[in-house]
């Protein structure tokens, strides 16, 4: 039986049950019966959760490049790998085949050759959605340089420091991008990255909107560049732990830190999971509306779908423009088969009018996914009944960008979906459920804190440079575990269901923001003292963030609204506009433990209106700015 396609339950049981059993076994048969390799590995796997180090097909050699589209030329050269759906529906779309693709990220590595990039290399990738982003990343893959995207929503300051952090060589950007009837001037904000930002030798600037930029010496514009490179370029040689990109994730204190994903075991497990969370068939359309800024848009957009031969939309406008109907628009236009988008997306466009749903046909559909936080109940009948139209499953997908693909999923057609629920391990993960004081909870009905026992091919290496990081962030709080921060619950027939982080990030619209950047963002303002920043539940957006704020002055005589208009300014600039709290309450001090640690506890309840239990204040340092707080509540 192989192993790569589950077909039903029996199957899926039998499956797992081997991918735990023997674990080195299950993988390398996946591996060597649906890849090219130019090497085959030494040793399928090597790991201790307490360095910590994972090697997944060590010594094997090969090129992702190959496996995602070299691979397809010879019987499937013709077949659409790309569907680039612009902004403007009156703008045609594009079909990118694999025989196209592989010219244009050929004549793109050219390009990157030609401007001194090699192997190892970091190039930073701050594009919108079009074409030239896939053949960027896939460019870079090619040459071995590791890539590193920035959502092109990011500010200039989290460019930079990204982009710093990273040691990055290059910067690819464009001249602006549209996003519904705005026009972002994205060279302006690279501009702005790059006055800190010496080490940046080359920006090359991709032409979309056709704005008039300042070019500068290290700028080049892309198309002419292209039009000369070569579009036959030998794939690199790559050894299947060598870094393949980094994304940067918000942590709950600190800077972002750069998840290092490598070549191999990243290639294998997220062709794997795509084919079956996704029950893809040849010549289904798939479409994920995620941003390939984030990880799920690197995953699930492009190397997953590539490495199946699949043919995968790349949207590169909102869902409200022109109208609230466009996602149903853009589904009957190109007849999708599968379907993967966001609960926040979900809760947006269920307040509209479901006649924009219902005039489209979307009878195509055949897979629903959701991912990014936990999806509450109404939003998924809402997906259930007006967009799946009962026949469609919905797949609730959890995972992280440390995981690198889905980890807890049922499978369309094969696991009973159950609202709200990820429901089961995906074959080769080990869920477990720990209490605080570091036991798993063995009882199949238990509540509690989500690690993993057993390393995946996908688990993200390091932090860049910072191994220390990677250490205390996933693998010290539970002993020879990987700790994922969410918190969950097990039901009584091994269900899971993920209900959300323990830690201060808070998820926003799907969007990580780690509490620690905004607030260090507000609190460089000159007129405030200090902040603390916590989530409260929004209808739309999961969770909003509530900005408690201490002034320096008391009695500070500029207008509030002026300070908050300040104030998100600076979260804009420093953070990105994603980041700016809902709420900006000023207070004269915040509930401290006596040992100086906020009661994020008392300031999340009082945001959220639950102030009925607001549990024992009285070990507080200052209890009476309890009251006060509370008194003043936004
Ligand atoms: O809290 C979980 C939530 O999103 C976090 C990971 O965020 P990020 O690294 O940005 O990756 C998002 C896309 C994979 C998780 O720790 N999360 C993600 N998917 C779900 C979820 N929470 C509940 N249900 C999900 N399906």
């Amino acid at each position: 039986m192989s192993n790569y396609h589950i077909k039903n339950l029996e199957e899926y049981f039998q499956v797992y049950r081997k991918s735990v059993r023997e674990p080195e076994n299950f993988w390398e048969e996946v591996a060597e019966e649906h890849f090219t390799w130019r090497k085959k590995w030494d040793n399928v796997l090597s790991w201790d959760f307490d360095k910590p180090e994972v090697k997944w097909f060590e010594n094997a050699k090969l090129n992702i490049t190959e496996n995602c589209i070299d691979r397809f030329l010879f019987n499937r050269a013709d077949n659409t790998a790309i569907i680039w759906e612009p902004n403007d529906p009156k703008e045609e779309a594009q079909h990118i085949s694999y025989g196209e693709l592989h010219k244009k990220v050929n004549k793109f590595a050219n390009v990157l050759k030609s401007q001194g990039i090699e192997k190892g290399d970091r190039v930073c990738i701050y594009l919108p959605m079009i074409p030239e982003l896939a053949y960027a990343m896939l460019a870079c893959a090619r040459i071995g340089a590791i890539h590193s995207v920035v959502f092109a929503g990011f500010s200039s300051k989290a460019l930079a420091s990204r982009t710093n952090d990273a040691d990055c060589k290059m910067v690819i950007t464009s001249d602006g991008s549209f996003r519904g009837n705005k026009t972002i001037d994205l060279k302006g904000i690279v501009d702005k990255a790059m006055t800190e930002c010496p080490d940046v030798e080359t920006v090359l600037v991709a032409k979309r909107t056709g704005a008039d930029v300042n070019m500068q010496e290290r700028d080049k514009w892309l198309e002419p560049l292209l039009e000369e490179a070569s579009d036959e370029c030998a794939a690199e040689t790559m050894d299947a732990e060598d870094p393949l990109f980094i994304l940067y994730t918000s942590g709950s204190t600190g800077k972002p830190k750069g998840m290092v994903h490598t070549t191999a075991g990243y290639m294998v497990y997220t062709a794997y999971s795509f084919k079956n969370v996704f029950q893809y068939k040849e010549d289904d359309v798939y479409w994920c509306t995620a941003d390939i800024g984030w990880i799920t848009g690197h995953s699930y957009i492009l190397y997953g779908p590539l490495a199946n031969g699949a043919t995968t939309v790349m949207f590169e406008g909102v869902p409200s423009y022109p109208d609230a109907g466009r996602f149903w628009e853009v589904v009957d236009k190109h007849k999708v088969n599968q379907f993967y988008t966001a609960p926040t997306a979900i809760r947006a466009l269920a307040k509209k009018n479901v006649e924009l749903v219902e005039k489209h046909d979307l009878s195509s559909l055949k897979v629903l996914g959701s991912v990014g936080e936990p999806i509450n109940e109404e939003a998924w009948h809402w997906y259930n009944d007006n967009v799946g139209r009962n026949k469609s499953p919905i797949v609730d997908t959890w995972w992280q960008t440390e995981t690198g693909g889905i980890m807890i999923s049922p499978i369309p057609y094969v696991t009973p979906v159950i609202p709200t629920y990820a429901t089961l391990p995906f074959p080769g993960i080990q869920p477990a459920i720990m209490d605080e004081n570091g036991n798993e909870l063995m009882d199949k009905q238990v509540d509690g804190r989500l690690c993993i026992k057993f390393p995946w091919p996908s688990i993200a290496r390091t932090v860049w440079r910072d191994h220390k990081r990677y250490k205390d962030t996933y693998f010290s709080t539970y002993k020879n575990m990987y700790f994922t921060g969410d918190g969950a619950l097990r039901d009584e027939v091994g269900y899971y269901r993920i209900t959300g982080r323990v830690d201060d990030v808070i998820i926003v619209s799907g969007h990580n923001l780690g509490t620690a950047p905004i607030e260090d963002a507000i609190n460089e303002h000159p007129a405030v003292a200090e902040s603390a920043i916590v989530g409260f539940p929004h209808e739309v957006k999961g969770n909003a963030l509530y900005a408690y704020v201490i002034l320096k002055e008391a009695g500070e005589s500029r207008n509030q609204d002026n300070l908050r208009k300040e104030i998100h300014q600076q979260i804009s600039e420093k953070v990105g506009p994603i980041a700016k709290p809902e709420k900006i309450q000023f207070v004269s001090g915040l509930p401290k433990t006596r040992s100086g640690k906020i009661m994020r506890r008392i300031l999340r309840k009082i945001a959220s209106k639950q102030t009925e239990d607001l549990g024992d204040t009285s070990t507080l340092l200052n209890p009476e700015i309890v009251d006060e707080i509370m008194k003043d509540a936004l």
